[in-house]
This record gives C-alpha cells, structure tokens and sequence, in this order.
C-alpha cells in the first residue's frame, strides 16, 4: 500500500524554490537538500510508535513525557549520489539509525521506453532488516520510479520491515503510479515524503519543471 505525504510547508517549499532556481551555487544546494532532509524526517517521525515516560527534573520533580521506540529501529538506505545531502538531514533527526547505500543510475545511454529506465545497480551494502525496523529509502528525485524501484527491490532481500519510507524532493505522477503498483506487488507499506509533485518526465527523464541534475547540482557535473 502505498501513502503519499506532500510536505507544504512554507519552509519546505522555500528551500525548494531555492534548489529549483538555476542560480543557486553548488554549496547553496547542498546545504538546501540537508535541511530539506530535517523537514522530512520530522514528518516522518509523526508514524513512529510514541511511548509515555517519566524524568526527573533538576528542580527534582517528576515530569511526564515521552519516548519514540521506534527510533532505535530505524535504517536509512541512501541512493547514491544525489541523496547524500538528503540523509544527512534524516539523520539529525534519525540519530540512532543504521545506515545503508544503493549505488544506482539508471543507464540513460539506452534511452526511457514507456516512463522506464533500465537501472544499473553497482554496489549494494545495507544492514539486516528485521520485523521492527523502520526503513528509510533516501531518493531525491523520483521522475519515473524506474530507480527507487530497483531500489525497494534491493532492500527487501535484506529482510522485510516493519514500514518503508521514501524521503524524495521532487515526485511525479508517473512515479507514484509505479510506485503504488509496487508496494502492492511487494506487500509493503510504503509512505512517500516529498515537496512536491511536478507533472511532466520529459524525453530525457527529466522532471519538468524540476530542479536539475540533483547529483551534478549538489557535486558538479
Ligand atoms: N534525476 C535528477 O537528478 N533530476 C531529474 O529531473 C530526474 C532524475
């Protein structure tokens, strides 16, 4: 099943103003991808299983709050390069997570037939992933779905979790359409975070209006 959460916040569609404008320098876009990755993550936090605690204050009087127990089971998967930024933002906010990397590209030579790139996946090292894990797919710009999922195809050899988010900037319909087919083809729950949808792929598999390359703004080209 497949949930999709678009974060409007106005912070959230500044920061992405700001990493659409083509004028924005490479360190600017960076740093606008990390804080994005913050944003995201917070969202993503509002899922998690929340228990009551109870502390002492220095005054030493007891304050009732809170504990989130699933942040000790969370796993970042990180899709290189482009979502580096991305997760270093989740992961101020998923301090405790265990980490993992897709090295990915969608082999852009061969062309896209019918939305679909065929996707060549390098390196894989991620983490067990066990019954109580939250994963965390980090994938900054889903044009037509054909990478991320490669991706989730990859994570779930590696054990099935207890709930899957994508952290995305930019998300199109065409993905989302892929997307909802594979979480039903996988029988996962996947919850999609982004910023925005934009609604072309052009001819090169790129999402129109966009942002760009995100790898080569974020790294040069
Ligand atoms: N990857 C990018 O970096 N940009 C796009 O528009 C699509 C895929």
């Amino acid at each position: 099943m497949l949930k999709v959460n678009i974060v409007d916040h106005p912070y959230a569609q500044a920061i992405l103003t700001t990493l659409r404008d083509r004028r924005t320098p490479q360190i600017e876009f960076r740093k606008g991808l990390v804080r994005l990755g913050r944003v995201l993550g917070l969202e993503m936090v509002k899922e998690l299983e929340v228990e009551e605690c109870e502390v002492e204050t220095p005054l030493g009087v007891r304050a009732r709050g809170v504990r989130i127990k699933d942040l000790d089971q969370v796993v970042i998967v990180t899709v290189l390069r482009a979502a580096w930024p991305l997760t270093e933002g989740l992961v101020k906010v998923f301090f405790n997570a265990k980490q993992g990397v897709i090295v990915a590209r969608r082999v852009e030579e061969k062309g896209m037939r019918d939305y679909e790139f065929e996707v060549d996946v390098a390196y894989v090292k991620v983490p067990a992933i066990g019954p109580e894990s939250t994963v965390v797919l980090s994938d900054v710009m889903v044009a037509t779905g054909s990478t991320a999922e490669r991706a989730l195809l990859e994570v779930v050899k590696h054990g099935k979790a207890k709930r899957y988010f994508l952290a995305s900037v930019i998300v199109t319909p065409i993905a989302i359409a892929r997307l909802k087919r594979v979480s039903e083809e996988l029988g996962i729950d996947l919850a999609l975070y982004a910023v925005a949808i934009d609604p072309v792929v052009n001819e090169r598999g790129y999402i129109v209006p966009g942002l760009g390359d995100a790898g080569d703004r974020a790294f040069g080209s």
